[in-house]
């Protein structure tokens, strides 16, 4: 894609979220992407550490002549994007290997133009660190429907299976599973069947037949939602949840995305990012989500019309006193907003609504997703969806490029990424929302599981601890305790590691929607969390706060 004359490359994103792994004289680098039909292809990097070459490129998307290109329709590599690393990776020195993760291949809901298995998209990859030979690979959902990237860093593990110790990579997955591979082979450790799925997808869609289903460990997350999942918190968000349950699609964590909307767990975790821990006896710490997200897809042409027409009834209402009704603005002091887009993008115009600008006032009492709709009217791109969830704050749409065959233009797109929540925003499940497991990688075995996080105004009226939506890992110390913020509470605790107890908690300034670090300095011991907040509406902080240990 990027050797083509056809793209701009000013037009593709790419970014990134988590830092790479230095090897010897090289950094090995994944990057961020769109998830649209603008998404950058998700190749892993590998730069030389003193000129900045490129020393080798790993295409997640095979083009022609490399393996896995048979998994797509012809030339997929030219207009689909996506399959990146954004979540991190892992170095095994001693084997010269990297080991890491891969989204969900462009765009997320629709993959009617990438009928396939889709690799190595939402694969484990283990690449030779010098040469970025693929040594082998494990996907864990084939041709993705449902944005399950693999969302956090791989572990190195070594574990005891069948009474012999081995090397084994550990990866958590959105939908709540762990899968425990074999370092050198890339096998499972623990049985995992491969089962028939639905495949009544939309109108164009091919969902693949069968997925993985690891028998070990059981999932750390409820895996489908059922009527008996259902929020008894009051018998007013019960009979609300189960109005919208009735009319949707859900039972079965493969159920294609469809147009009266699909329920499902994992778009935001089970695990996310920061993952998990691990320590020397195998045993893994993992926080997760229990999240029900109500997917619901809509054809883009009367996506675009209801764009239009909501684009437009917001743009009088709030913009053509100044820049007049025809968009052409008035005399020097108000500026013509006609073809907006060839001075400003879409983040560019984001900011003048949000902020304001001279005599321009701000607009940030209007509602983030109508000020999506004004930009994205503004710019006439009206391909790609809200974004309701900062998950997905890449950025507004930039314009179409006319007569390409990128960016690729979807029929089908989601109409945000929605948290299925009752009428006073609490999930729309029963709790548990948030839990801390440890899982003994040894036998597959759960050690504990316990709430992970509080509703403080719940806990007051006797309901027992729900946990909260988290984000941020964990880390175990030699000392016993596993420290972790994450939680929508804005605390950090440390759980003795044994019992999974608290054993001591604080309130942050801020959310600590990241994973704490450890260190020592003149023998005693710190722990130091980011409280950036922000997340999902939460107040935005930006403090680093440390702790002494006694
Ligand atoms: C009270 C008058 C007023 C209203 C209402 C208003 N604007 Fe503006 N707008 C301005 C002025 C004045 C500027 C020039 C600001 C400057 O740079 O000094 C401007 C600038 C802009 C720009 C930047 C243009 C450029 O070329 O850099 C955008 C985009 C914009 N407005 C969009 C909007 C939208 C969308 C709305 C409705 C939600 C809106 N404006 C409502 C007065 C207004």
């Amino acid at each position: 894609m990027l050797n083509d004359p056809a793209f701009d490359l000013k037009k593709l994103s790419v970014t990134v979220t988590s830092p790479g792994v230095i090897h010897k004289d090289l950094l090995v680098m994944g990057c961020t992407v769109s998830e649209y039909g603008d998404a950058a292809p998700g190749h892993v990097r590998a730069f030389d550490i003193r000129t900045g070459q490129i020393r080798w490129t790993f295409h997640t998307i095979p083009q022609p002549g490399e393996a896995g290109y048979e998994t797509w329709p012809k030339d997929a590599y030219k207009k689909i994007g996506g399959a990146n690393n954004w979540a991190g990776m892992v170095l095994d020195e001693k084997r010269g290997m990297v080991y890491l993760g891969t989204g969900s291949p462009a765009v997320d809901f629709y993959g009617g133009s990438r009928a396939g298995q889709n690799l190595y998209a939402d694969c484990i990859l283990a690449l030779n660190a010098e040469t970025g030979k693929m040594k082998w690979y494990y996907q864990t959902v084939h041709h993705d429907l449902w944005d399950r990237d693999l969302p956090c860093q791989p572990n190195l593990v070594t574990v005891k299976h069948n009474g012999k110790l081995v090397d084994a990579v550990e990866q958590s997955t959105k939908d709540g599973l762990v899968y425990v591979l074999d370092r050198d082979t890339g096998a499972s450790l623990f049985p995992v069947e491969e089962r028939a799925v639905p495949t009544s997808g939309l109108p164009g869609e091919q969902p693949w037949p069968n997925q993985h289903f690891p028998l070990k460990p059981a999932p750390f997350a409820r895996q489908v939602f059922t009527e008996a999942d259902i929020t008894d918190r009051t018998p007013e968000a019960h009979a609300f949840v189960k109005e919208r349950f009735q009319k949707t699609r859900s039972g079965n964590k493969f159920m294609p995305p469809s147009l009266e909307g699909t329920l499902f767990f994992g778009i935001g975790g089970g695990a996310e990012w920061g993952g998990n821990a691990a320590d020397p006896d195998g045993i893994l710490y993992q926080n997760s989500n229990e999240m029900v997200w109500d997917l619901k897809m809509m054809d883009l042409a009367a996506r675009n019309a209801e764009i239009a027409s909501k684009g437009q009834s917001l743009y009088q209402a709030n913009c053509a006193a100044c820049h007049g009704a025809d968009r052409k603005g008035s005399g020097q002091a108000y500026p013509s907003l006609v073809d907006i887009g060839k001075r400003l993008t879409g983040q560019d115009i984001q900011a003048v609504l949000k902020t304001g600008r001279g005599r321009m006032p701000s607009f940030e009492h209007v509602s983030e997703q109508d000020r999506s709709t004004l930009v994205r009217f503004l710019l006439n791109t009206e391909t790609k969806a809200s974004k309701t969830d900062d998950q997905h704050s890449a950025g507004a749409p930039t314009a179409v490029v006319a007569k390409s065959e990128f960016p690729y233009i979807p029929p089908y797109i989601n109409n945000g990424w929605t948290r299925f929540v009752d009428p006073d925003g609490y999930p729309a499940v029963k709790p548990p929302w948030g839990t801390l497991n440890a899982i003994d990688l040894n036998t597959g075995e759960y050690r504990w599981k316990v709430p992970l996080g509080e509703f403080p105004e719940l806990t007051k009226k006797g309901i027992p601890l729900t946990g909260t939506e988290n984000y941020g890992g964990p880390i175990v110390t030699a000392g016993g305790l596993v420290f972790i913020a994450a939680t929508y509470d804005e605390r950090i605790r440390a759980f003795d590691r044994k019992t999974g107890k608290v054993v001591w908690e604080y309130q942050l300034p801020a959310g600590g929607f990241a994973t704490p670090i450890t260190y020592q300095v003149n023998g005693k011991q710190y722990v130091v969390i980011a409280a950036g907040g922000v997340k999902n509406g939460h107040k935005p902080g930006g403090s680093y706060i440390a702790f002494a240990l006694p």
